[in-house]
């Protein structure tokens, strides 16, 4: 079974990184470090040689090269090689909600398929950050649907997948992404009953044929990146 490493050490010893050719979901509340973890993975994973995508709809491509940046990851060198490559769905977007004013709703809203329609054939490897801009009006089982069947898209393309949701969206639609995917973690901040100090932490809610720890792993966002500290053992 091929993997892709993370380049977040801690998940790559415990499972030997993301199985190729198949969907994560990464959800957590904001600030909880998912488009941090969504850059770890894009960087290590054009390190490996792969034609990486990242798709960001929230923030531009810039303040990601400045977040990269502030953990000394050097994106240039692989962007000018072409194995990264940044689509922003932002402005995009905000040309759609504009739109949304004189079209039929229902020829657009959440369809989901229309983020890989961005995609160059060659893609090994996607980034979605995230998905939750794109989830408006629907019900939990039109979400169901046309998650399962970008899932099943990025699948028939080959592609290694991390679909990132934000944990109100995420539980808006009752965690339905959960089932369709291959392997999810969640990020979270709970405090801990000893300290009284509120801390960072990181579940590994499934991941097929692969064996996770059940304990929450405490992690840090220091000056290399994410950085799992506690709760795991190798
Ligand atoms: N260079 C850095 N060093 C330490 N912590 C950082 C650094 N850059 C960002 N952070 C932390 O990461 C948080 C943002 O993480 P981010 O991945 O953007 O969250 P999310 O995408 O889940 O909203 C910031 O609020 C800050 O706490
Ligand atoms: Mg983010």
């Amino acid at each position: 079974m091929k993997r892709i490493k993370t380049g977040i050490t801690v998940i790559d010893e415990i499972t030997g990184g993301f199985r190729t050719n198949r969907c994560m979901l990464l959800t957590g509340d904001a600030g909880s470090g998912k488009t941090i973890f969504g850059l770890h993975f894009a960087l290590n994973s054009c390190k490996q040689g792969l034609n990486t995508v990242y798709v960001t709809t929230e923030e531009d491509a810039d303040d990601l090269h400045t977040q990269a940046e502030s953990f000394n990851w050097d994106l240039d060198e692989y962007m000018e090689k072409g194995l990264i490559r940044f689509v922003e769905l932002a402005g995009i977007r905000a040309r759609l909600i504009e739109a949304e004013l004189s079209i039929d709703i229902d020829t657009m809203k959440g369809n989901f398929s229309k983020i890989l329609q961005n995609i160059p054939d060659d893609t090994d490897v996607v980034v979605i950050d995230s998905l939750g801009s794109y989830t408006a009006k629907l019900t939990p089982y039109e979400f169901r649907d046309r998650f399962d069947h970008l899932v099943y898209e990025l699948k028939q393309k080959n592609i290694t997948s991390l679909v990132i949701i934000d944990s109100a969206t995420s539980n808006e639609f009752n965690e339905l992404a959960l089932f369709s995917v291959y392997g999810a973690i969640k990020l979270m901040k709970r405090e801990n009953p000893y300290t009284g100090r509120r801390e960072r932490v990181m579940d590994i809610v499934k991941m097929r044929s692969t064996r996770t720890p059940t304990q929450f792993m405490t992690y840090e966002i220091d000056s290399n990146g994410i950085n799992i500290i506690s709760g795991f053992q190798k």
